[in-house]
Formats: structure tokens, C-alpha cells, sequence
């Protein structure tokens, strides 16, 4: 059976943080924070707001905004996340018993930043077995609970956010082929550990804080993801005059700047939420997506790319037809 995106939604918490607010914590400004990663603020979590909350929100705008959207039938729901409220029960669970779905497997994914677009790609493979119809798939991350205040070249890069797309049966394919991979030799290069103080047989800090080799993955990210988008395209047998949009994980501005640059694509082609809502890992390309759709950018019909990237490392792509 094939697939398709039938409708988003998204959902950023009330607190907005400046780059300011660094100031008079750690060494930092504004200028050095916009030039070196184009984040003008982001958004924490409230203390008692968590993933789970933030993605019963986003699915109740995805509903709000469309209008006649039911989750009764909703077979399988998908989050991908990094920073669940608790590591059971289980994110997918919570949201199962939020909106009271009724008969839905439930699964939360690890996959850092590319979290959402594995989950499209879980979704698609779902429908095309045959077993289910309709997937809810979240991206959504509270990084803010487990950001290093006193690390002055990471804390300043994250945000909290959620997004969701219905992943629907479809007559028509709109959810073409898709890529994935990791070189899990970079484990310690962005790392999260709450109890394991080794990884690849390297020492790391087991403190519930995010960990991040910022030079390491940046070059990495824009060596694999240009490759990646070519080998995407090519898979799909399509160029990229045949995209309309393009949407990298917002995780520095520079980055999808370098990798435009690398394609010879302009920039006008890449949706962001980098600058309004920081480095949101898996909740950044739904982010992204939503506020081109609200400019009115994103029409019925156009193709984009959605390529996802972070911790691991690892990374996922889809081109799909909205
Ligand atoms: O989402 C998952 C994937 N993550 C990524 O893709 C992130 C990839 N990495 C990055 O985005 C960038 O490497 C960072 C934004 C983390 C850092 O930017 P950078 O241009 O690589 O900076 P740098 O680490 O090379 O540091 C340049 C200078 C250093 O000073 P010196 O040694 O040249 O004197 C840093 O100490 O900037 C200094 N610096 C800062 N200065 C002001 C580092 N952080 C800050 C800061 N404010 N917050």
C-alpha cells in the first residue's frame, strides 16, 4: 500500500529565550551566536512541561488546524525523541492515553536529530506491509532539561519543541524512497549518558547532560549530508531542479548554508527554524515545515527533501509530495 503526509502540526512552548540570557551566565554575546550558528532565540520548556505534554499539544493543533481530523482509528504511533519525560512507560504510551486512541501500537525511537524522518521512514514501511493505515509520527525533544549550562559551546545551540505528521494509506505514492545509515564510530562525538560512563570503549561523562565534539560533527554533517542529498536524488531518480524545498536538520545555520553552497542550491530553496527556535533536534524539521507552510511558501503538489542528522551518528532522509 502506499503512503502519504496527510497533515502536520507543531507545538514550541511560551518561554522564549534570547541569546542575552546567556550573557550574564556564561562568556558569550549575541553577535557570536548569530554569526556562528544564526539562532536569534529559542524556547525552553516550562519546569513542569515535558516531551510528552508538548506532543499531545502538537497533535491537538495538527487536529485544530484540520478540521475533521480523526485519531480514532490511528493504528501506530511513532516518537522519536532523545529526551522522554522517563524512560518507561514510554512517550507513545502517554499520547495513546492523552487523545484515547484505542487500538495503536505504541513505540518510541532513538534516533537524535533524525529521529522524525526515521519514523516517516518506519511509518511508510508499516503501510507498505499492510498492516497498518494511519501513523502518528512525533518529533520532540525538552533538550533544555538536559542542556550543560556551564558549556558555553553547546548550551547556547538548544531549543524545546514538538511536531507531528499523519502518515496516511494512500492510492497515490507520496512518500518516495528513502536513505539511512550511521558511523556509530562517532558515539562519543554528541553523546547523552545517564548510567554508562564508556562508549566505543572511550571514556565519556554519565550525567544526564548533552555532550558534543562541536568541530567533529560539524565537519561531518557537511561532508555526509551533501552526499547523502545526492545519493537520495539519485535513488529517486529525480534532480534537484525537481524540488521545491529542502530541509536539513536545523542544527547550525552554516551548516545548511555550506551544504547549499556544496550543491550550488540556493538558500531561498532551504526551509529553517534555526533562527526562531534554535537547535530543536528531532522536533527541528517539522518546525521548519510548519512556518514555510504558514508563509504561505509550501503549495499543494511540491516535492521537498527532508534529511535528519545528529547523535549517533546517524542520519535519515525522504523525499516526499505534500
Ligand atoms: O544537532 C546535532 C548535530 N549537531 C551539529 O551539527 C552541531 C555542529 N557544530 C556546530 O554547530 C559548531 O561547531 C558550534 C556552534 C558548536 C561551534 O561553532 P564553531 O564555529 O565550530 O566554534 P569553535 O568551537 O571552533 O570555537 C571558535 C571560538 C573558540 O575560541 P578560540 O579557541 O578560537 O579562542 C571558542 O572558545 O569560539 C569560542 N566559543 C564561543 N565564544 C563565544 C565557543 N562557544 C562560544 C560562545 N560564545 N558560546
Amino acid at each position: 500500500m502506499n503512503s502519504q503526509i496527510t497533515a502536520i502540526g507543531v507545538y514550541a512552548p511560551d518561554q522564549v529565550i534570547t541569546n542575552d540570557w546567556f550573557a550574564d551566565k556564561i562568556e558569550t554575546n549575541n553577535e557570536w551566536i548569530i554569526s556562528r550558528t544564526g539562532i536569534k532565540q529559542r524556547r525552553f520548556a516550562a519546569a513542569d512541561e515535558y516531551t510528552s505534554d508538548m506532543c499531545i499539544k502538537a497533535a491537538k493543533k495538527l487536529q485544530a488546524e484540520n478540521p475533521g481530523t480523526s485519531f480514532d482509528d490511528v493504528d501506530f504511533i511513532i516518537v522519536g525523541t532523545t529526551s522522554a519525560d522517563q524512560v518507561m512507560p514510554n512517550m507513545a504510551s502517554q499520547i495513546q492515553n492523552a487523545l484515547n486512541i484505542q487500538n495503536t501500537g505504541c513505540l518510541d525511537i532513538m534516533a537524535a536529530c533524525a529521529g522524525f524522518v526515521y519514523g516517516i521512514i518506519l511509518a511508510k514501511g508499516l503501510i507498505a506491509a499492510g498492516t497498518h493505515k494511519k501513523v502518528l509520527v512525533f518529533g520532540a525533544e525538552t533538550l533544555s532539561k538536559f542542556t550543560d549550562f556551564t558549556d558555553r559551546t553547546s548550551c547556547i545551540l538548544f531549543g524545546d519543541g514538538a511536531g507531528v505528521a499523519l502518515v496516511e494509506a494512500a492510492e497515490k505514492s507520496k512518500i518516495f524512497s528513502t536513505i539511512n545509515g550511521t558511523d556509530g564510530s562517532h558515539g562519543k562525538d554528541l553523546y547523552l549518558s545517564q548510567h554508562a560512563s564508556v562508549v566505543n570503549g572511550e571514556e565519556i561523562v554519565p550525567n544526564g547532560k548533552i555532550h558534543q565534539n562541536g568541530k567533529v560533527v560539524f565537519k561531518w554533517a557537511i561532508q555526509t549530508i551533501t552526499n547523502k542529498v545526492g545519493e537520495l536524488l539519485s535513488k529517486n531518480a529525480i534532480t534537484l531542479d525537481d524540488l521545491d524545498w529542502i530541509i536539513l536538520h536545523s542544527a547550525n545555520l552554516r551548516i545548511i548554508e555550506a551544504v547549499a553552497q556544496e550543491l550550488n542550491v540556493s538558500m531561498d530553496k532551504m526551509l529553517t527554524s534555526i533562527e526562531l527556535y534554535g537547535n530543536t533536534s528531532s522536533a527541528s524539521i517539522p518546525l521548519a515545515w510548519d512556518l514555510a507552510a504558514k508563509s504561505g511558501k509550501i503549495k499543494p503538489g511540491n516535492k521537498m527533501l527532508l534529511l535528519g542528522f545528529g547523535g549517533g551518528l546517524t542520519y535519515a532522509g525522504v523525499i516526499i509530495e505534500v
